[in-house]
């Protein structure tokens, strides 16, 4: 039986993607390796955690001695890689953890699959996850095309550029046999209520602020989660080895209107007057170093692997928004405790 090792399953993306691989393909093993960070949640999998081809591995990526015992333990032939610090806020005010887990974990697992399956590489790969980011900011206009130069601008972007340039290394030297995605934003349902979307929304339904930075502008273009999953499947079973696949849903939103549209539909599912959540929006400080506008080109994708996104904008976000309002303990879990220290030191002095 193969034996498909997933990092950060137990994330926002990981955990979309752990739930298809365990319902589709029965006849393999699937491991979900994740440190539970405050972003790795358990209770994101509860609907796959007894099936039998599923397993789980508490570990961290970044100590690189037990990457390589695991290697040996379980044999895994293929590796799909996503675990990693994702906010971009966070990488501002704590830029280190960043470089330990996206660049120093994403090289110790290269070893590991290095180590474990010397130079046979039948049946193996090894699959990086990761994000337009690292493509830097666009003006007004073009887009992000695989070809388009690195220039990123985070400690979170510079240190997922590191890691790709690092897996794409380990291919010219070594041929280890990798392909990477570099995906769009996110949103959809487990989002961690840092984010954007999932924190407005949970802003709204206690009646905080909505902090939105400098003047809104800012251009990002979203996907829904479930279409990103489906995207790594397809990337999974048919990319060609050494070659990169940007995903993106050609859904270019403005913050600021995105924030509206979510202030709309909350105010119509609360039964609250229309207009009642947009009076909550705030403009704060600017991010540092803010890419003003991101937009993939993803017809790579489209044109050799056939994909594209199964769900309009509209449809997911109003998706997204019930989930949310159906699972507020999940919710309520995930933004106590060490949330609202988080949520203190970042928004106090905006
Ligand atoms: P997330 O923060 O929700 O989840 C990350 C997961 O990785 C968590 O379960 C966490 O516990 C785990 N993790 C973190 N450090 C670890 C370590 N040292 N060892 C083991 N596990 C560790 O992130 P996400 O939004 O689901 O993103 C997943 C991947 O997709 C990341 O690599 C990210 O760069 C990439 N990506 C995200 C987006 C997006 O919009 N969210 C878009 C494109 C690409
Ligand atoms: O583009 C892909 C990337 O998308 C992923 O690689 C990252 O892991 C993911 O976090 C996301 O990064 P962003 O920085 O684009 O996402 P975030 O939700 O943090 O912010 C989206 C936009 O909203 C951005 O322009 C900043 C702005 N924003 C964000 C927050 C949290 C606000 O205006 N107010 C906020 O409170």
């Amino acid at each position: 039986m193969k034996k498909i090792l997933i990092t950060g399953g137990a994330g926002f993306i990981g955990s979309h993607l752990v739930r298809l691989f365990v319902n589709k393909y029965t006849d393999c093993q699937i491991y979900n390796l994740d440190k539970l960070t405050y972003a790795g949640n358990l209770a994101n999998l509860t609907d796959v955690e007894k099936a039998p081809n599923y397993h789980f591995i508490k570990a961290d990526i970044v100590d690189g001695e037990k990457m390589i015992s695991l290697f040996e333990s379980y044999d895994f032939d293929q590796v799909i890689h996503l675990a990693a610090e994702s906010h971009v806020d966070r990488s501002i005010s704590n830029p280190m953890e960043f470089i330990m887990a996206n660049i120093v974990g994403t090289v110790n697992l290269l070893n590991a699959a290095r180590h474990q399956w010397k130079n046979d590489f039948t049946g193996k790969l090894f699959y990086h996850v990761s994000t337009d980011e690292v493509y830097g900011s666009l003006g007004d206009t073009g887009y992000f095309t695989e070809e388009t130069p690195y220039d990123p601008h985070s400690p979170y972007s510079a240190s997922k550029a590191s890691s790709d340039h690092l897996v794409r290394a380990y291919h010219d030297t070594y041929k280890l046999p990798i392909v990477i995605s570099n995906c769009s934003n996110n949103y959809g349902p487990n989002q961690f209520p840092e984010k954007l979307i999932p924190l407005i929304i949970n802003n709204i339904r206690n009646n905080k602020p909505l902090p939105v930075y400098g003047e809104g502008l800012n251009v990002r273009d979203w996907l829904y989660v479930v279409d990103h999953a489906r995207a790594i499947d397809v990337i999974f079973q048919q990319g060609k080895i050494g070659e990169t696949y940007n995903i993106g849903g050609h859904n270019e939103w403005k913050n600021i209107d995105i924030v509206k549209l979510v202030c709309q539909i909350m105010d119509e599912k609360l039964g609250r007057e229309n207009g009642t959540s947009e009076k909550l929006i705030t403009y704060v400080k600017d991010r540092a170093g803010h890419d003003l506008r991101y937009a993939i080109d993803a017809t790579k994708l489209q044109r050799e692997l056939n994909w594209e996104p199964s769900l309009q904008f509209e449809e997911g976000i109003r998706k997204t928004i019930d989930w949310y309002l159906e699972n507020q303990q999940w919710l309520d879990e995930v933004s106590s405790g060490h949330y609202l220290k988080y949520y203190e030191d970042q928004y106090q002095n905006r």
